[in-house]
């Protein structure tokens, strides 16, 4: 990892242990870097920052009320909107304590400040943190956790993912890894009967 990257990495992961972003953060890292392959004119100083930093403000929302905020049935749209306002905050604090780029500290921010609720995609690297964001989703890990959180059964979370991935994703890189990763689901339902 760069190591301006790695500045950040080390003070976005201290707000990772909430929800499951201990997972998801260095999944959608990985997954980001792979969408940057096929995006070489991105900035990859705003993308891989604004991933690591991107769920920093679920640490601000109490873990009884986390549930209520996503998912695919949204109970209470104030708190999607908490977790974007609260870690474009703590996301521009922690850029400024690293001594960041002012301009790309502000891209960050600003695509942070959105990456739910706002339903288009602001730059090229906005719609690559945005697919970067839900590709976990589509790993083994992501189906196992999603579909016993929200008490699917995996069957029907499964072809309900296959259904989002045309409307979710900006990129049609991101849309062949969801479908490669779904791919290695089902064959693992087939197979044994479960991910
Ligand atoms: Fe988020
Ligand atoms: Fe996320």
């Amino acid at each position: 990892m760069k190591g301006s990257h790695y500045a950040v990495y080390l003070r976005a992961r201290e707000h990772w242990n909430t929800r499951f972003n201990d997972i998801h953060v260095p999944l959608s890292y990985l997954h980001g870097r792979q969408l940057l392959l096929a995006h070489p004119a991105a900035d990859a100083d705003v993308v891989i920052p604004a991933i690591l930093l991107h769920d920093v403000g679920w640490k601000s929302i109490a873990e009884e009320d986390q549930l209520r905020g996503y998912g695919p049935t949204v109970e209470d749209e104030s708190l999607a909107r908490l977790h974007e306002v609260e870690g474009a905050r703590i996301a521009d604090e922690i850029l400024a304590a690293v001594d960041y780029d002012g301009r790309q500290r502000a891209l960050i921010v600003a695509i942070i400040d959105g990456h739910d609720t706002r339903k288009e995609s602001l730059s090229e690297e906005d719609a690559l943190v945005k697919d970067a964001d839900k590709i976990w989703r589509y790993t083994p890990v992501g189906v196992d956790y999603h579909h016993q959180q929200f008490a699917i059964p995996v069957a029907s979370h499964v072809a309900w993912l296959g259904r989002q991935i045309e409307r979710w994703f900006f990129t049609e890189r991101a849309r062949q890894m969801a479908r490669i990763a779904l791919a290695e689901v089902e064959q693992a339902l087939a197979e044994v009967g479960h991910v």
